[in-house]
């Protein structure tokens, strides 16, 4: 792990469990993740997670599983200077932070934070299971500086357009709902010659992609049986 301090609550850590699933199982928290499947409550979730045994290499786990992928998609886009980001679903931000400490960009973090949904699957509208204020508390321990960060929840407040050189969405837009709610965002702020990042679950419909996918130049980084990592670069 390259130095990254994570202290999050129990419920902070519930959340990061639901945004990566892998470790939790891993660790034989499945159990846990299908009381949230069926319920919606976070309970079992957080009481698998309190000890200090499960929590720290649960989030080891995470961090090291967020560096390989950064690693992977950094030998795509770290030869061309990022100045500014936006993150479409960022989570608690550990990607985000990672692609900071390479390029030192302006971050834009726009996560829903909650919802009544909780499910995994592609649907209208994402599940919600994150804290902008959480996800903030941890980029600034990590030595992201305040001017750089700013958070939109669009749920309760408008996005702004302003420009970026590349837009991300990990496991989120794309992979559990489809590209449709961001197509204007995404024409607004992506600057030509831009990249969209995102995963795109395979053998679903999505309309949102359909439209904006001639006006960009795609390739896949990551082919994996459920979706395919795109670098999208605008034309
Ligand atoms: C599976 S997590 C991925 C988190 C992070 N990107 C990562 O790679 O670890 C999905 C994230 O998308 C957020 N989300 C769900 N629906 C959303 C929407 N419509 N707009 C923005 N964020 C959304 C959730 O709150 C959650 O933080």
């Amino acid at each position: 792990m390259q130095g990254i301090e994570a202290d999050f609550s129990p419920a902070d850590l519930a959340d990061l469990a639901l945004q990566r699933t892998a470790a939790l199982i891993s660790l034989g928290g499945g159990g846990a993740l299908v009381s949230w499947f069926e319920s919606g409550n976070k309970a079992a979730l957080m009481s698998f997670l309190a000890p200090v045994a499960v929590a720290q290499p649960f989030t080891r786990a995470v961090i090291e599983e967020i560096e390989r992928e950064v690693d992977v998609l950094g030998q795509h886009i770290d030869f061309s200077p990022i100045t500014a980001l936006s993150s479409i679903g960022p989570g608690l931000c550990m990607f985000e932070l990672l692609l900071y400490r390479r390029h030192r960009c302006r971050l834009y973090l726009i996560d829903i934070e909650r919802s009544d949904e909780h499910q995994h699957g592609f649907a209208q509208r994402g599940s919600g299971y994150s804290s902008n204020p959480t996800a903030r508390a941890f980029l600034e321990r990590n030595g992201v500086a305040s001017a750089d960060i700013a958070f939109c929840n669009p749920r309760v407040e408008a996005l702004n357009d302003e420009p970026v050189d590349a837009i991300l969405s990990n496991i989120s837009m794309g992979f559990h709902y489809p590209v449709t709610e961001y197509v204007l965002y995404i024409e607004r702020a992506l600057r030509n010659n831009g990249v969209l990042i995102f995963d795109k679950r395979k053998g679903v419909p999505d309309a949102g992609w359909d439209a904006l996918a001639p006006k960009f130049k795609t390739r896949v980084i990551v082919d994996s049986p459920k979706y395919q990592k795109l670098i999208c670069e605008r034309r």
